[in-house]
């Protein structure tokens, strides 16, 4: 795999190292209260017969997840190999395989050759880029309906545990960061995207909102199924 820059190559490095952990952390705790909060999230925005793609997908499990509840098919992406990997088989040892499909790369590179999807995902990934208004950009650009992030709170304890990462990071000769985005530069982009928020809820790290397309309200598609039918009923 070629990546552009060092702070790829750290995280695709980085990452990979973490993808046994992560599969094995998930299958003995499952999904963490963050997680939980997005699920809760998408669906009350509703998940059935969607299309996701899911950036930063890790080692594949909420998207996973979803498809069992109902979703139609999925897209993982990741920047790091191993987190694919783990991805693929689980899909494959879930009965998935068939309804998924995955892609080894930073998503800001690959973005001309990703499918447009019902509904964007970014769990824990934002703030695992520097050109985060790029990534949230490009991404936004992929969605019809439905838009969901968790990214880290700003707080001064975040802010902490961030720096110290980095420290250790350094030590360990990475050029991989992470960073504190400010949520509510990114929550401009997002409605300026033409979206509009339905779900938030935060732990003491975490913050989890899920966007709604402003035209998909029940009201207005109530409106479009009325108007199709008038069409329908119309005298040629
Ligand atoms: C903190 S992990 C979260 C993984 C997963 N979403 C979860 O919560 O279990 C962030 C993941 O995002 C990936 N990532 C970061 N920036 C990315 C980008 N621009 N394109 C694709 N993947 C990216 C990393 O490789 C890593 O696996």
């Amino acid at each position: 795999m070629d990546y552009c820059c060092p702070h790829d190559i750290g995280a695709a490095r980085l990452f990979s190292r973490m993808a046994r952990w992560q599969r094995r952390r998930y299958e003995k705790h499952g999904f963490l209260e963050s997680q939980r909060q997005l699920l809760e999230g998408l669906a009350q925005a509703g998940m059935t017969g969607a299309a996701l793609l899911e950036i930063g997908c890790g080692v594949g499990y909420l998207h996973q997840h979803l498809l069992d509840q109902g979703a139609a098919r999925a897209t993982g992406i990741d920047l790091a190999e191993k987190m694919i990997g783990q991805a693929r088989e689980t899909a494959r040892a879930r009965g998935l395989a068939d309804r998924t499909d995955y892609r080894v790369g930073d998503f800001n590179e690959i973005a001309d050759s990703i499918e447009d999807a019902d509904a964007t995902i970014l769990d824990k990934v934002l703030c695992c880029y520097p050109d985060v208004e790029a990534l949230a950009k490009k991404s936004l650009a992929k969605t019809r309906r439905v838009y969901a992030y968790t990214l880290p709170r700003k707080r001064w304890w975040v802010r902490l545990g961030v720096e110290f990462m980095a420290a250790v990071l350094w030590g360990f000769r990475s050029p991989f960061r992470s960073y504190v985005h400010d949520p509510s530069v990114i929550e401009t982009w997002v409605t300026a995207g033409g979206f509009e928020k339905r779900y938030e809820n935060q732990t003491a790290v975490w913050l989890t909102q899920v966007y709604v397309r402003r035209s998909d309200r029940p009201r207005d598609r109530k409106l479009l199924g009325d108007l199709q039918r008038c069409g329908e009923a119309t005298p040629r």
